[in-house]
């Protein structure tokens, strides 16, 4: 086959080889602009597997490259005038231009052309003249634009500002982090060894912060200097060198993500970042390059055709590149929003930036440093009150709002049950909110229970509207409250426009077969095509309903809830004044975010008045829409949470969604946490996070990372009541309590775990 590789990069020299390799009749031209060794950049970092990959893929330029590897282990992180280093991290770095020069020779061995100073003006020319041409030609990719059509780049330009610099001075005992305080904001480094006397010091701050400098303006030499002076203390007297002479004005770029629709044209396929591109925070887009090279070269010798094997690698190579970029994008995120984590204490900020690609988890990090997180657990501890020598995973740790101590930080988040009758709780309710409180989470929240029979959502849901339902919730919270150490939270709430609707298992949200009741709302819409059109509330609906709230709260006192719930989220009747998709209100309760969180403070404040001082309310909200900028944003739901916060809320319940049949949300791990994350990290407000968390892992992570405060699970507790319990015994922590009649079962579960002997929860 006759092969050109248009770029000289790590993606078109190492898919040149790998060919080669595999066919040494292959004849392949390597075009590239530049001299052999003038090139960009200083140093690319690769991970052992991408090793292990490049070693079976060609041992003998695996070797090389290896000779010339620099290791490290440690990560330090330079933030508040600490250094903090934590270990077991393995990272290997090389010179790009080191690397550069031992692909070329090895591709000069294998016979391959390499044409330097080579300028492709159209990948089209070449394709009339090759039988492929592979476009490796970088970031900018001429190829990508000239077929723009068929490839269909979506190409997001990040707004952070960053430049890539080397230096003299050593950073070879550790991937080093700097964040320098300054008069025009933070900026940080992110710097690494690459070969005995040279690092990588790539400079980072907000597209504000780099303005207030001016850095535009400055040429490359002015820029060094500046930079020198911001991180001179951790310089030693050396110089940042910029080695972007072929780049013309200033070298500081914007990262863009780039991600193709399709990767091949007739002949010409797309490689390396011309295809798609991983921020350099992950330090991945070499071994993205490199990988893709390999794959190619396998499927054009496993597939019939050339067509079939461009399937195959598009197919294959953009999972690994969709699961790299979301990797990328956390991190990515993580430095465009640093300045919400700079209020956090050094161990808890350490620990948000090691864990901010979602990469590494709680458990992978004990792997990795069980020293360094055991201290980071104890700091935790610390903090909650649990006492000066505890060692125990975040989510064992007490919490306290108000006058209620919480033993643990895991929520039964409230999930409807569809089994009263008229609004009362039945023996279903007592068995199951029984068993989640036994089942050792620190806090059981009930279910969405009604002001009101109109209130309701289905004809199955709870009530607190009459004399029989206070009895029986008293009932409930008594059991709790004398057989186990869980508290137990009242959600109250309206259903507004999704009221009058099947049960959970039938058609959810679908009007009744019959015995509608007329519904209310902020203005006159309906949930559905299918539903009826509420009624327009009047200011004396407001009235009767902001009674009828108090009415309930009062109740929940006497049953001696510990908590309350309002809730605000999910498109009932609260949320829907909240969302501007539902709430078309002109009078003072429409319009504004302020007129449309009247109603609800104005219910919260009527229920704060009559429940008992010493035990907190929190609100639970949906901080997006899922519809864009028409609806709720996630931050409109930091607004939201600075005024639930100043009328005196304790707490922020974290949700998301089922406001409006428009949303589109993305799923995920742990999908609504970013705006608990953002909420609990820009306002300073407790939170609570919920979503699709369902590891211990997962609840650790958030913790640890100060991306909430408690953590609700749903789904999991419908699966497993003691949830909580089930995972302190996989962990091997002995420090929740079970009740006494079930010691027997306790004893055999931990021997089975594999943690018979009792383990120690202090130092
Ligand atoms: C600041 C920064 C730090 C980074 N850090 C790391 C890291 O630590 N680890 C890591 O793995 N990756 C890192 N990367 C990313 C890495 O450099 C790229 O992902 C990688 O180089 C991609 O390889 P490539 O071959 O696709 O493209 P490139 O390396 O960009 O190569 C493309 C080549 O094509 C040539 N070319 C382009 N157009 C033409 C034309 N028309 N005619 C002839 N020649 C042409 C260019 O001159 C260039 O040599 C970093 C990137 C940046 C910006
Ligand atoms: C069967 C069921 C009923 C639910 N009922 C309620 C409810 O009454 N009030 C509420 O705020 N959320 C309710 N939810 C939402 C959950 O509290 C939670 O926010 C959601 O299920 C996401 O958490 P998960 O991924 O842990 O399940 C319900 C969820 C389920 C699965």
């Amino acid at each position: 086959m006759k092969i050109a590789c248009l770029g000289g990069g790590p993606a078109g020299l190492y898919f040149a080889i790998s060919m080669k390799l595999r066919d040494a009749a292959h004849d392949i031209t390597v075009f590239e602009r530049n001299k052999p060794d003038d090139t960009f950049g200083w140093g690319v970092v690769l991970s052992d597997e991408t090793f292990e990959n490049l070693a079976k893929n060609d041992p003998l330029s695996a070797g090389e490259i290896r000779r010339h590897f620099a290791y490290w282990d440690d990560i330090a992180v330079h933030y508040r005038g600490q250094k903090i280093v934590s270990t077991g991290h393995g990272f290997s770095g090389i010179a790009r231009k080191k690397l550069l020069q031992l692909l070329q020779q090895r591709a000069r061995g294998l016979g391959i052309e390499l044409r330097f100073e080579t300028e492709v003006a159209s990948a089209a020319e070449l394709a009339k003249t090759h039988d492929l041409v592979v476009a490796a030609d970088g970031l900018n990719s001429r190829t990508r634009n000239e077929f723009a059509e068929h490839f269909k780049p979506a190409i997001e330009t990040r707004k952070n500002k960053f430049v890539w610099l080397g230096t003299h001075q050593k950073f070879d005992d550790a991937f080093t982090f700097i964040f320098e305080e300054t008069e025009h904001g933070w900026i940080w480094a992110h710097a690494y060894q690459f070969d005995a006397d040279t690092a990588t010091f790539i400079v980072e701050c907000a597209d504000d912060t780099w303005q207030k400098f001016g850095f535009g303006t400055m040429s490359q030499e002015e820029n060094c200097r500046t930079c020198e002076t911001i991180f001179a203390k951790y310089l030693g007297g050396h110089r940042l060198m910029s080695n972007a002479a072929h780049v013309r004005g200033s070298a500081w770029l914007n990262f863009p993500r780039v991600l193709c629709e399709t990767w091949s044209y007739e002949n010409i396929v797309l490689m390396g970042d011309a295809a798609a591109t991983a921020h350099f925070s992950v330090g991945s887009g070499t071994k993205l390059a490199m990988e893709s090279a390999i794959a190619m070269a396998n499927y054009l010798r496993s597939e019939p055709t050339m067509a079939a094997a461009f399937a195959k690698y598009e197919d294959a190579r953009r999972t690994e590149v969709l699961r790299l970029q979301s990797a990328a994008r956390n991190s990515l995120e993580w430095f465009e929003d640093v300045e919400r984590y700079l209020h956090l204490d050094p161990v808890q900020f350490n620990y948000s930036l090691l864990t901010r690609s979602q990469r590494i988890s709680h458990e992978n990090l004990r792997l990795r440093d069980k020293k360094w997180l055991e201290g980071a657990e104890a700091w935790f501890q610390r903090l909650a009150g649990a006492g000066d020598n505890t060692v125990r995973r975040p989510m064992f740790a007490p919490f306290r709002l108000r006058d209620m101590r919480l033993k643990n930080r895991i929520v039964v988040s409230p999930m409807a049950q569809y089994k009263a009758i008229d609004g009362r709780p039945t023996d279903w309710h007592l068995v199951h909110y029984g068993e989640r409180a036994k089942g050792g989470a620190g806090l059981v929240c009930i279910e969405m229970t009604c002001v009101s029979p109109e209130g309701r959502i289905t004809p199955g849901c709870t009530g607190m509207y009459a004399p029989a339902h206070e009895a029986a919730w008293q009932r409930i919270v008594d059991f709790v409250h004398a057989e186990t150490d869980a508290k137990i939270c009242c959600q109250l709430g309206h259903s507004g426009a999704k009221g009058s609707t099947q049960l959970g298992w039938e058609e959810m949200d679908a009007p009744l077969q019959s015995g509608n009741w007329p519904v209310l709302a902020p203005s006159a819409i309906a949930w559905s095509p299918r539903n009826q059109i509420a009624r327009a509330m009047t200011r004396a609906d407001m009235d009767l309903v902001r009674d009828q709230f108090v009415a309930s709260a009062e109740m929940a006192a006497r049953c001696n809830f510990d908590m309350l719930e309002i809730h605000c989220a999910h498109g009932y009747l609260l949320s829907s004044f909240i969302t501007p998709l539902t709430n078309k209100r002109t009078d003072a309760y429409g319009g504004s975010l302020e007129n449309r969180m009247r109603y609800p403070l104005e219910i919260f404040h009527a229920v704060r008045a009559v429940w008992p001082a010493e035990k907190p309310i929190s609100v639970r909200i949906s901080a997006n829409d899922w519809v864009g900028s028409d609806g709720i944003e996630p931050r409109d739901a930091v607004a939201i949470s600075r005024m639930l916060q100043e009328a005196g809320v304790d707490i922020c319940d974290v949700s998301a969604g089922q406001t409006s049949i428009a949303a589109r949300p993305v799923y995920g791990r742990m999908f609504q946490t970013p705006f608990s994350d953002r909420i609990r990290n820009e306002t300073g407000m407790a939170t609570m996070a919920v979503g699709n968390i369902f590891e211990p892992d997962h609840v650790n992570s958030i913790l640890m990372a100060g991306r909430a405060d408690l953590v609700c699970l749903a789904r999991p507790h419908l699966a497993d009541p003691y949830w909580t319990l089930h995972a302190a015994a996989k962990l091997g922590d002995r420090g929740e309590a079970w009740p006494p009649p079930y010691y027997a079962g306790r004893e055999q579960l931990y021997r089975l775990a594999g943690s018979a002997e009792p383990v120690p929860t202090a130092v």
